[in-house]
């Protein structure tokens, strides 16, 4: 059966960036979160989006246009049963996500492809909580969606060849690169970028070097487009400690725990630039590092 609808389940950073590449390839799509509030901070940031790659010459104004109208948002979950695949992209919670997925598999017809968009969670602990295991994938997008170039699809051991080749070609369809990979915690990126992340702020904890000279260390030695203490900024510093203590509740590997000092970072509501505040402080334009009690200036 061909996919013509998509649902995505949640409307922050990873989820309307799922539903805007959505859109743009063409399929009817519906956005479903919470709250009003949290859909329409998800719509104007679809908007703005879809804006800038129009300024850029990247969309042309009429495939936003019709992107726009392919596009709708909801509260409710039901609103997403006459969907070919859903994709949640919700909070690091595997209760929450579970509970999505047994209302949505009494509802949706036996041919809906359900795939999650966890960094970290096991791909199997959800299927196994639906009646429709063979036909559950990982889709792992990276942010920011409509940039990143890269989607993993994720096989666990109940997918079928059947699913895992239809959620292969629809990563493709949205114009994406997909890679393969077995359903391990944190699948291939993850697996190598998050100890990289944590190894930074143990590097600022320890006062190797301030925040500043550690970021630019990696962009002009390694050549990343982000520092890394800028990158955990826009993941969002709640989201990395999340995705950490699920990887070294799985490992058990130090590697993967995350250094008190983003631990109390997260406490102190330091979320990262969704929040303005995080390594780096975003109430001032250029961000400026943060004083995060370490002593001295960072
Ligand atoms: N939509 C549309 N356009 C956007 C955009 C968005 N959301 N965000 C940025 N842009 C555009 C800008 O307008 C700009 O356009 P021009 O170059 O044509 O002027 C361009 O993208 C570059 O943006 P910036 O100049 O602001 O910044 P940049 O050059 O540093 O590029 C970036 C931004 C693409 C995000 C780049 O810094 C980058 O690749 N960073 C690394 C991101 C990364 O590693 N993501 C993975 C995170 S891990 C993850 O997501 C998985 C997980 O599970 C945690």
């Amino acid at each position: 059966m061909n996919i013509k609808k998509v649902g995505v389940l949640g409307c922050g950073l990873m989820g309307s960036g799922i539903a805007q590449a959505s859109a743009t390839a063409g399929y009817t799509t519906i956005a479903r979160d919470v709250g009003e509030p949290v859909l329409e901070k998800g719509r104007s940031g679809i908007l703005k989006s879809m804006g800038r790659l129009v300024e850029k010459g990247k969309l042309a104004a009429g495939d936003r246009d019709a992107a726009t109208a392919r596009l709708s948002f909801s509260t409710r979950v039901a609103d997403l049963k006459d969907c070919d695949i859903i994709i949640e992209a919700v909070t690091e919670d595997l209760e929450l996500k579970n509970r999505l997925w047994q209302e949505l598999d009494a509802i949706c017809p036996a041919h809906t492809i359900f795939a999650s968009n966890t960094s970290s969670l096991t791909i199997a602990a959800m299927a196994a909580a639906t009646k429709r295991a063979d036909r559950f994938v990982g889709l792992h997008f990276f942010n920011p969606v409509p940039l990143m170039p890269l989607v993993e699809v994720v096989r666990t051991v109940t997918t079928s060849p059947e699913t895992f080749d239809r959620a292969y070609a629809f990563a493709k369809s949205l114009g994406k690169e997909a890679v393969t990979a077995n359903d391990n915690p944190g699948f291939i990126v993850n697996l190598l970028l998050v100890p990289f992340l944590l190894d930074a702020a143990r590097a600022l904890e320890r006062g190797i070097a301030t925040t500043a000279d550690l970021d630019r260390a990696m962009q002009l030695g390694c050549g990343h487009p982000m520092g890394p203490l800028t990158l955990m900024d826009y993941i969002g510093l709640d989201t990395v400690v999340k995705i950490a203590d699920i990887m070294f509740d799985a490992y058990r590997e130090p590697r993967y725990s995350a250094p008190p000092l983003l631990q109390r970072m997260v406490i102190a509501g330091f979320h990262g630039r969704k929040n303005g505040r995080g390594f780096y402080d975003y109430s001032v334009d250029p961000a400026v590092p943060s004083e995060l009690g370490l002593g001295g200036k960072r």
